[in-house]
């Protein structure tokens, strides 16, 4: 009994350190707060009834998180603690029992505030002035990301009234909605990775090193913790006014409550109000008022007594499955998609949502006529989180994936190792040329103004385009044929096309839509590959040296280039006056220490962000690479490498240095 109950404590503690990391560090988390919550449940109360396997590393005795070495770190002056937290009432009923016999009596209050979904933020203020913001980090240290949290524009940096000296406020960081929606929809138009929420856009938006990019993604903030040993305020309640009136930004909506009636009151209804707030909220902060209570009550080693969280649970809706659908993306990939009966689901009506893929659907063993949970997740696109066995009805048949493409009949491909499917049509496949096309004329590739999806379409009815560099043939007379286009228009879609030739070459990279190859990556191979003839006779060898590619996108890459129809509409796009060579000046020489060396770049650094590494290692003549080969000749490594590389690196006898070794080869001192 007791060796099963240790493999499962261990077991539960990689799972949950595994969890911790992709929630903390990577802000992507894979599960739920709820299912995350229920491990760390199930482990601490492993942990108590087996004492003897306690360990100080395990993630119950941590809070979680890890530190993000590029920005200057900060050690709190008291610890970011976490909030005990339940899911139900009966839990908060111990919790209050609890707080009465600590007391010895129940005359105290509640205070409930929303609790926002987003990141927590320390600010510390002097002399009225905003002087450092610091995000939690691993709870003891954290970031400093002043610049960044002075983007905010509902943030005061200069106080009014009568703010102390000096001191610190602690509150949410967050995205409203709409502001996600849009930002998400740009980079889904931009072929970019989607993020699953407001609260992980947030997050790695407070992480960016350029503060005027944070600046175009809108964040907000609530404070709720005062951290002043100030004797004059005695409740917490008062502390939140005394805020506000020094221009602080408080919530509105938090509430004094004089008996856990009042408290599940606000519950009830806040779990319903909150699908009209313009942000995501995951629960309700419910706090002991009077600061002499507070006191009394203490601290456990992670989180206060005097506090707790009830969560709210993630909504699902039951429906039935009309039938499964497929969709063709413009790289040929298969969406399969879920036809539901329409039902309701956080103030939208839902009648589709996303099945991601054969393994998906088999994972599930979801059948068309099955009632299926459906959840929104933050994703734009719902998704089919389970089905309802009990209202299965015997004789469903097992659903078969398709094996041909819905729109033009091609038996479809799977490559090893990959999940989708995909129509090799690629040539003929009408949502794959259409979109090609819609992806190459969008407004972060080629801009063509005057033209939208639906010309695409219309185009491509008319069999006037079948790729991109058709659209550089088209006449005014062809277009003025087309449905519902006038003289003005046409003028303005010809006009457009033309302009397009000015747009510059990383863009018409972009552009072309190459699988793999988004914004970032077409951007590097401009930087390296000056000229279109450059960058289509690279070897894969070549373009592997190119940071950031890696062995998917290179051999994208090669395999779009050595087609002929390809090969044939690039001539044709050169010829028509598109820019296919870089003309951006190359950094400045500094030296050439690392005349054509061939570097790797590995880990986190504390004097010099990655970024500025690279470009060190450019300016000094070396060249950047992506992964660790015989060819490289020297690694970089900085905190945290991973052991896969170092290993790589060791075997090869590649000599590596640590950040302060390269600065000295290179003759640049430390920078601070
Ligand atoms: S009070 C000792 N109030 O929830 C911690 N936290 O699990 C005191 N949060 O790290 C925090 N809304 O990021 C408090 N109204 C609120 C909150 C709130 C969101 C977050 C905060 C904290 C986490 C605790």
């Amino acid at each position: 009994m007791s060796s099963n109950a240790k493999e499962k404590i261990e077991k539960l503690r990689a799972t949950l350190s595994e969890h911790n990391y992709k929630y903390y560090v990577l802000a992507q988390p894979s599960i739920s707060d709820f299912e995350f919550d229920k491990m760390l449940e199930e482990l601490v109360a492993l942990e108590q009834q087996y004492p003897e396997f306690s360990d100080p590393d395990s993630p119950s005795q941590k809070v979680g998180g890890a530190i993000n070495k590029n920005f200057e770190s900060f050690t709190h002056q008291y610890a970011m603690l976490s909030l005990g937290n339940t899911y139900s009432e009966e839990e908060l009923r111990d919790f209050d029992q609890r707080i009465i016999k600590q007391l010895g009596h129940s005359d105290y209050e509640y205070v409930c505030e929303l609790k926002f979904d987003g990141l927590s933020i320390s600010l510390h203020y002097e002399k009225g002035q905003l002087l450092r913001a610091v995000t939690r980090g691993d709870g003891v240290k954290g970031d400093v990301v002043t610049d960044n949290v002075k983007t905010i524009k509902s943030l005061k940096t200069s106080l009014k009234g009568d703010y102390p000296e000096s001191f610190e406020v602690r509150g949410e960081v967050f995205m409203h909605r709409p502001a996600f929606d849009k930002l998400n929809m740009e980079r889904e138009e931009a072929g970019e990775v989607l993020y699953a929420n407001p609260r992980n856009l947030a997050s790695s938006s407070l992480k960016l090193q350029d503060s005027a990019e944070v600046a175009k993604r809108p964040l907000d903030i609530y404070l709720y913790q005062l951290l002043e040993k100030n004797e004059t305020i005695k409740t917490h309640a008062e502390s939140l006014d005394k805020m506000k009136s020094w221009g602080l930004k408080t919530s509105e909506y938090t509430k004094t409550c004089a008996n856990m009636d009042a408290v599940f009151e606000f519950l009830k209804h806040w779990d319903e109000a909150r699908k009209k707030l313009s942000y995501d909220i995951d629960g309700v902060v419910i706090k002991i008022n009077n600061y002499q209570h507070r006191e009394e009550l203490g601290f456990t080693a992670k989180s206060p007594r005097w506090a707790i969280a009830y969560k709210f649970k993630s909504e699902a809706a039951c429906t039935r499955l009309l039938s499964i659908d497929y969709q063709v993306g413009r790289t040929g990939a298969i969406t399969p998609v879920a036809n539901l009966e329409p039902v309701y689901l956080l103030g939208t009506t839902v009648k589709r949502a996303s099945l991601h893929n054969a393994n998906e659907i088999a994972r599930l063993d979801v059948r068309a006529g099955d009632y299926v949970y459906v959840e929104k997740g933050g994703e734009i696109i719902p998704k089919i989180t389970g089905v309802e066995l009990s209202k299965r009805t015997g004789d469903l048949p097992m659903h078969t994936y398709i094996t041909a493409c819905p729109e033009c009949g091609t038996p479809l491909e799977r490559k090893e190792g990959e999940a989708q499917h995909y129509c090799p049509n690629e040539e003929h496949c009408r949502p794959q040329v259409v979109g090609r096309i819609q992806h190459f004329i969008h407004r972060k590739a080629m801009d063509i103004s005057g033209m939208g999806d639906e010309t695409v379409e219309l185009l491509y009815e008319n069999n006037l385009v079948r790729n991109v560099a058709d659209l550089y043939d088209l006449k005014f007379e062809d277009v003025l044929k087309l449905d519902r286009m006038a003289e003005k228009s046409a003028q303005n879609l010809v006009d457009g096309i033309l302009a397009s030739t000015k747009i510059i070459y990383a863009r018409v990279l972009f552009g072309l839509g190459i699988r793999y190859v988004g914004e970032t990556v077409a951007k590097k191979l401009a930087a390296k590959f000056k000229t279109i003839e450059a960058l289509m006779a690279a070897t894969y060898e070549e373009l592997l040296l190119v940071d950031e590619i890696g062995e998917r996108i290179a051999r994208s890459i090669i395999e779009f280039f050595s087609r002929e129809s390809h090969r044939e509409m690039m001539a044709r796009l050169k010829a028509a006056g598109l820019q296919m060579e870089n003309m951006e000046k190359e950094k400045e020489r500094t030296s050439d220490i690392l005349g054509g060396k061939s570097v790797v770049i590995s880990g986190v650094f504390s004097r010099y962000s990655r970024d500025e590494i690279k470009d060190l290692v450019e300016t000094n003549g070396g060249k950047n690479a992506g992964s660790i080969s015989s060819k490289t000749d020297y690694v970089v490594a900085g905190e945290n490498m991973g052991p896969a590389k170092l290993e790589k690196a060791m075997q090869l006898k590649i000599p590596i240095l640590s950040e302060d070794e390269f600065l000295a080869m290179i003759g640049q001192g430390a920078r601070i």
